[in-house]
Parts: C-alpha cells; structure tokens; sequence
C-alpha cells in the first residue's frame, strides 16, 4: 500500500479509503511501536526537517520520534534561532533546505495555508503538522484511530467535539475525516466559539452541553485556543467552566461505554475538570501512543515504502 502524493496538509484533501489506509497502516505500526525493540530501518538514508514555526511538545517529540524508529536521518529546524529572524523568507529558508536534499518536511506555523505554500513551492514531500487554525492532519488521524479503536467502523457513531471549535484546527481535520468516515459529528460550545454556517460542513451545532454529552459515543474536548482569539470570547475561565467545562459531574451524562478525548494540551480546570483527565473514562494518554504510530505510517507511506520492511519484521 502506497499514499499515491506528495504531501498530507489536511484530512479535507483526503479520500475516505486513504484514510483507512493510513490508519490500517497505523495499527501495524502501533504493533511495532509496543514491541521490546522498536526500530525498523525503512527510512535508513533519507533525511526530514522538522520545522516548527510555533510552540510544541507532543507533536514535535512525537514527529521525531516516528522518524528516529524509522532510522531517517534528522534535523530539527529551530524557527527562533534560524536567519528567519534576519529577515529571510520562509520560501528562501524552504529552497535552501531544498538545496540541501532533504527529502521530507515537517512544519508547523502560524498561519493556514502555510504548509500548502510550502508544498507548492518545494519538490520534496510536505506534511502539516498545524496551519493556524485550519488543520492538523495527524491529530485528526490519531483522534480517529483512538476512536476507531474502541468504537469500531465510525459510520453511524456520534462524535461531539466541545469548545473553541472557531480557533480550532484539531476541530477542522477531526470534522474532516469523521465525516468522510459517516460518523455523525455533533459541535457544542459557546455562540462565540462556533463559527456561523459550520453546519454546512455536515455537522450539527448543539449549544446545550448536557444534551451534546448525552448521546455522544464520544467527547473530543478542545483546548482554548486563547493565543488566537482577538477578542474575549467569554467572561473568565471560571465562567468558561462551569459553563462547558467537562467535569465529573457532566461525565455522569455519558453513556456508559462512552469515553474522554483531548488533543492536549490542556488547561486543567478551564475546559476539563483534573478529575476526568486523570480519570478512568479518558484515553488521552492513548492518543499520544497512536500519535507516534499515525506520524510513523504517514512517513512510510509518502515515502513510497517498501512493502517487505514491516513484513519482516527486521526491527534493529
Ligand atoms: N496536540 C498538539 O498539537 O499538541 P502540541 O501543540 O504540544 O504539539
């Protein structure tokens, strides 16, 4: 199994069976990540930049350790110490790190559309990991991956995602790829976080959160993305809290299978009450494990990967 292009910017440009794939892909990979010994040599010889344009913990380790088990060579790009900060484009900073050949590239930025520029303007692969708030592709993929794991084919399952879906870029590619998969996805936050005619997207807009968490499968819990908001959106976190904060209180409004999502990172009681993260209806810890098998996947895809590596199981 190829992923027949170049890039991976957002789960829109994605069709439903690539989809499938890199998460059939992931679940190997997921299987090679628990092993004792968790190398594999796929990527021996190739080298990623991973250029983070914008703060990171888990995406930036996670992207780094995927290319580590894949033996790629690596170099992390640091944005606040590079000749960007002379004044050099990024397009300049891209062609010189072309001129090098590199062969993939890792960036996170600021601003959407970003990594799509970037995608134009350079011959090598590019994969988005967060444009501002328009997408980010490989948390969308391992948001899906946790929920398919425990919940099976997505058709027909409910997804609700709660918060500040307007600033959102794990909202977008969750909305992305959820949808093309037939879950039916529910947006719940406050009038001021939901962005007017997102049901065009064909979701449906709940503001009442005890009827969202009812007859969700599953809550995706959003971080306020308060560095991207303009303006307030809300009164103050204690407001925000005990308006939408997901607290053990709401969690008894679960269904009982249902389960706890967060991209992470998160701001313990503003949008989630520390007693549900630490607590036993949350795998946000899982989705942090699946982030490495996802970003593993992808690599070995867009690199055209030799179907034989993972078969052998020849880890070193
Ligand atoms: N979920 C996520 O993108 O986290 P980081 O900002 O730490 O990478």
């Amino acid at each position: 199994m190829i992923l027949n292009r170049k890039d991976v910017l957002g789960l829109e440009d994605l069709e439903a069976e690539e989809i499938l794939s890199i998460l059939d892909m992931s679940e190997r990979f997921r299987a090679v990540f628990d092993r004792p010994v968790r190398g594999v040599p796929i990527m021996r010889g190739r080298t990623v930049v991973n250029l983070f344009h914008e703060p990171s913990t888990r995406t930036r380790i996670s992207f780094e350790l995927a290319e580590k088990r894949l033996s790629a060579d690596i170099i992390n790009f640091q944005a606040a110490s590079s000749s960007l900060r002379k004044g050099e484009t990024l397009r300049d900073t891209a062609e010189n790190l072309q001129a090098m050949r590199i062969d993939m590239l890792v960036v996170r930025h600021a601003s959407a559309g970003a990594a799509h520029y970037l995608a134009r303007v350079l011959k090598c692969s590019v994969i988005n990991a967060g444009d501002g708030a328009h997408e980010h592709p490989t948390q969308g993929l391992l948001d899906i991956m946790t929920m398919r794991q425990r919940l099976g084919d997505l058709r027909g399952k409910k997804v609700t995602i709660i918060g500040d879906i307007a600033h959102s870029r794990v909202a977008r590619s969750n909305i992305w790829g959820l949808t093309k998969l037939g879950a039916e996805v529910t947006l719940c936050g406050p009038p001021t976080m939901v962005p007017g005619g997102i049901d065009r997207l064909g979701v449906t807009v709940e503001y009442d959160l005890r009827r969202a968490v009812a007859q969700a499968d599953v809550l995706n819990v959003l971080r306020i993305q308060l560095e991207r908001h303009e303006s307030k959106s809300f009164p103050s976190n204690r407001e925000y809290h005990k308006l939408f904060g997901i607290t053990e209180d709401v969690v008894r409004g679960l269904k009982p299978e249902a389960f706890v999502m967060h991209p992470g990172p998160m701001n313990r009681d503003v949008e989630i009450a520390s007693e549900v993260a630490d607590g036993p209806r949350q795998v946000i810890l899982d989705q942090v494990a699946n982030g490495v098998a996802v970003r593993m996947a992808l690599i070995y895809l867009l690199s055209g990967g030799d179907p034989g590596a993972l078969a052998g199981g020849d880890a070193e």
